[in-house]
């Protein structure tokens, strides 16, 4: 055999590493921002919210409209008002559910989330059935998994090239009757085969570290994936100023938290309660509270509402981003944690000191440790966690520590009084004299898991 053919074949599994470690980085891309972002609505394979993701980007070429699904994912409503796109046109009438524009995503982003849908394939069961939710969830171990084992599988072939060159150019040194230097091992033999083929050696390095970094850097991404996150907003609101220096309770803007699942976010009408009046504020002037009364169809100089022809006002809803994304699989209700009656807890010890904010974000896990030693957060009876917010080991943790007040709280002083007359459970219990949500059931994992 040829030892340059060898040599080359050397050199292009080194460059297949290399392109296959580059692909499999955007691919993870893809993965983790489609996850992030749109895998609240959207499934790959499976309409949801949102219909199915895979093949659409095909189709709005198909339909000569492969640019403006940028657009449309960008700003869907922009695209579809703009009336230059029949396929947001037909997306809009099939259902009129409105989409979160993604607008703090690049193009190659989202060309990297499609990339990654399109070439999703679902997982298959053992038994041949195509897998459920919770194996699409799985499945980000497994491609890694076997990621690994391919480039296991490349460094084992070429090692195994150069030992064969090795054993090759052995047998021809002894057949020419020079000395096989049997101290001549593989150790020293691929040393000198890394220092002749330098550039290839320096390549499989940085391909090496390249993947490592992306593997460790994926992983803290998704220990921390959520904290500190602040979407772009349509107005600019400031909590600062209304909930900070005006003193707005939280409740007011965010009423349902008390009452059901989600917090929710102010309909425009709970603005206008003021804005019908305010006309101005002190750093933007009339320019953004312009955009309440442009969303609620409201003008300002007649100071009546603007109807249509049927008497119905014409409004241009806000679309807030949100913040905050829990994945689907969890179940996390605000009222069972704000409410006075159950777990009373105050909004900053999963927000952080939002008065101080000025859009909504995510807080970190040192604002609120560092609110905790206020006054105002001992007041409050913020406890410190060490876990990123909305992380699960977050929410373990919390279960773990956060005592409940059994004696102050109605709901529980029956169940504590029932507990006590049953010696075997409530020893078991009380045994240090306190209830934390984790005695209680709360680090099941159906509890928090659909
Ligand atoms: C809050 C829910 C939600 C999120 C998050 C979301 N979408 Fe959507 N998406 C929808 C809905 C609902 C529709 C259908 C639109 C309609 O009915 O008006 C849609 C439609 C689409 C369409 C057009 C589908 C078709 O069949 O032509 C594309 C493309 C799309 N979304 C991409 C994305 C991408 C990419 C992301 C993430 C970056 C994302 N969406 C995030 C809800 C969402
Ligand atoms: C025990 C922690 C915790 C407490 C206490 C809490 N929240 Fe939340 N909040 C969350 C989590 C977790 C999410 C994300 C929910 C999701 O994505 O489904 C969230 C989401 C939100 C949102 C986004 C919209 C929504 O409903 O999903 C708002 C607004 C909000 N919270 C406001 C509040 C306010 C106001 C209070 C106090 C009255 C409060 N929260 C108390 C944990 C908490
Ligand atoms: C309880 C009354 C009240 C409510 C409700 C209210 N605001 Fe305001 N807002 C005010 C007042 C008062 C000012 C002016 C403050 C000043 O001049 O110091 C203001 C100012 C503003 C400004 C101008 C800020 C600046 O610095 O120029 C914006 C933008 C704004 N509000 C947005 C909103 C939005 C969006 C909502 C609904 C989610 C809302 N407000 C709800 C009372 C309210
Ligand atoms: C005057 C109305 C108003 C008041 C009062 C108010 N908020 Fe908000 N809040 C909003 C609006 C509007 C948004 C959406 C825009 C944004 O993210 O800032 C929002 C967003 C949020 C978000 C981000 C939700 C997400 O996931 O996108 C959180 C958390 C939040 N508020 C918590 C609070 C807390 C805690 C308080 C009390 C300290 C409070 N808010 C007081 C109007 C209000
Ligand atoms: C700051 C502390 C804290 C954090 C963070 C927290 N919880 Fe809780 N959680 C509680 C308390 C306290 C209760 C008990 C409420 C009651 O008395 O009913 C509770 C109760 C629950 C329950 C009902 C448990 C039962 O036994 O019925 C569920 C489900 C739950 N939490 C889910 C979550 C999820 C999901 C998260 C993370 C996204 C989370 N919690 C984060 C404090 C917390
Ligand atoms: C107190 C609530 C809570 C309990 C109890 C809980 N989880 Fe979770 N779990 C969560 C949250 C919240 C997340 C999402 C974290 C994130 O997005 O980073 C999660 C994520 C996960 C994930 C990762 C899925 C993904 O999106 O990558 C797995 C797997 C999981 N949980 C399994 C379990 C198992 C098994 C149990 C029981 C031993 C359990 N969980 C108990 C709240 C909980």
């Amino acid at each position: 055999m040829n030892i340059y053919f060898k040599k080359h074949l050397a050199n292009f599994l080194t460059l297949l590493l290399f392109v296959s470690v580059s692909l499999f980085a955007y691919s993870q891309d893809g993965e983790k921002l489609f996850k992030a972002n749109c895998a609240s609505c959207h499934h790959p394979v499976k309409n949801a919210t949102g219909p199915k993701m895979q093949g659409v980007l095909q189709k709005w070429e198909d339909n000569g409209e492969g640019e403006l699904i940028y657009e449309w994912v960008k700003n869907p409503a922009e695209l579809y008002n703009s009336g230059k796109s029949k396929m947001a046109k037909a997306i809009w009438d099939w259902s009129p559910t409105v989409m979160t524009p993604q607008g703090h995503l690049s193009k190659d982003e989202v060309k990297s989330i499609f990339a990654y849908v399109d070439a999703y394939a679902p997982p298959v069961a053992a038994d041949g059935a195509a897998a459920n939710d919770t194996t699409y969830e799985a499945e980000d171990e497994s491609v890694s998994f076997w990621w690994w084992i391919v480039i296991g599988l490349l460094i084992f072939v070429l090692f195994a090239t150069f030992g064969v060159r090795r054993e090759l150019s052995e047998v021809i040194a002894a057949k020419e009757g020079a000395e096989v230097d049997p101290k001549k091992t593989f150790i020293v033999s691929a040393r000198k085969w890394a220092l002749r083929n330098w550039f290839v050696t320096v390549l499989l390095i940085v391909a090496v570290a390249l993947f490592s970094g992306v593997e460790l850097l994926g992983r803290l991404y998704q220990v921390g994936v959520y904290q500190d996150y602040q979407p772009s907003q349509p107005i600019a609101y400031s909590h600062k100023l209304h909930a900070g220096n005006m003193g707005i309770e939280c409740k007011y803007c965010h009423h349902s938290a008390e009452k059901s699942k989600h917090a929710g976010i102010p309909s425009v009408n709970v603005c206008m309660n003021c804005h019908a009046v305010v006309h101005e504020g002190p750093q933007y002037g009339t320019e953004e509270i312009d955009k309440i009364h442009l969303a609620a169809g409201y003008n300002k100089a007649k100071q009546g509402y603007n109807t249509d022809d049927n008497g119905n006002r014409i409004e241009q809803p806000l679309v807030w981003n949100k913040a905050h994304n829990l994945p689907d699989h969890v179940y996390f209700s605000h009222a069972q944690h704000v409410h006075p009656n159950t777990g009373n807890i105050d909004c900053r010890q999963c927000h952080g000191p939002v008065q101080n904010y000025t859009l909504g974000r995510v807080s970190t896990t040192e604002e609120v440790n560092a609110y905790a030693t206020t006054d105002e957060g001992m007041e409050k009876g913020i406890i410190q966690l060490t876990k990123p917010i909305l992380t699960m080991g977050w929410c373990i943790e919390c279960h773990n520590k956060k005592e409940i007040d059994l004696a102050s709280s109605g709901y529980y002083e029956e169940i504590h009084n029932r507990l006590k007359s049953r010696a075997d459970i409530h020893n078991n219990i009380f045994e240090d004299d306190k209830v934390t949500v984790k005695e209680l059931g709360g680090w099941e994992c159906a509890k928090c898991h659909y």
